[in-house]
């Protein structure tokens, strides 16, 4: 595990960008695995530029979702297909049918996130997994269990999720209260995984899941088994890090 800590905001979204720049660079027809929240909107700022000044094409790529609300429909203003195509699709030159998110809106959502792990395991595997991380130590939608999915599945999302995710959403709307998630087994299954956290508000988390053990009670603690993982924190979420 490489841990780097930033003193500004702007310089850990540079070098998260760069590190998927440059996956993409040496392999044009990388597969990478998105995030959405709070988190890795500078970073997808970074990408529109570093695209912009030519440094990059995502004409090849190939991207992947970790997660989506259930019953909200690709143009609700909080669904992940929207944040992604605000964020960064539309903003660039991937190719649309080259994108994947899971579809919250299926009539059979078990048979949807089946399909969902079949596509990622055809694309072969993801090169680089970007993941952000929940106050309760949860990556994707995966919330503490007593067990945890290993593939893609329906997932009943955690009050503290709702009660963290309704600052996205206007009053009158209800956080969902279901989502489609790829399981911690699709995750662990990237080459390489970037785990970005920002604020002082994570720092108990970013140290119990890097520096606690291993437990599907913090969902997080088990990206410590992975041989190939970058954690990107600003001062205020690593400050409890040594
Ligand atoms: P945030 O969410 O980026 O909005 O803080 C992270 C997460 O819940 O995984």
């Amino acid at each position: 595990m490489n841990i780097l800590k930033f003193d500004s905001e702007a310089k850990l979204n540079e070098t998260a960008a760069r590190i998927i720049t440059s996956t993409v660079q040496v392999n044009p027809s990388a597969v990478l695995g998105l995030a959405t929240g709070g988190t890795p909107i500078g970073i997808y700022k970074q990408l529109v530029q570093d695209y912009k000044e030519g440094l990059v094409s995502f004409k090849n790529v190939s991207t992947y979702n970790l997660d989506e609300y259930v019953g909200l429909s690709p143009d609700h203003h909080q669904s992940y297909s929207y944040y992604m195509n605000e964020n960064l699709f539309k903003h660039v030159d991937v190719d649309a049918s080259r994108t994947h998110i899971p579809s919250g809106l299926a009539d059979n959502l078990d048979e949807e996130c089946r399909q969902y792990d079949e596509r990622i395991q055809a694309a072969g595997r993801v090169d680089i997994q970007l993941l952000g991380l929940g106050h309760n130590g949860h990556i994707g939608f995966n919330e503490p269990a007593e067990e945890l999915s290993s593939s893609t599945h329906v997932v009943n999302l955690a009050a503290e999720t709702k009660q963290a995710n309704a600052r996205f959403f206007t009053e009158n709307e209800e956080v969902p209260g279901q989502a489609i998630t790829m399981g911690v087994g699709t995750i662990l299954k990237a080459k390489m995984l970037m785990l970005v956290v920002k604020g002082a508000d994570k720092a108990e988390i970013v140290k119990r899941a890097l520096t606690g053990p291993i437990t599907t009670q913090c969902p997080a603690s088990l990206l410590q088994t992975h041989p190939q993982l970058v954690v990107l924190v600003d001062e205020a979420a690593g400050s409890l890090l040594r």
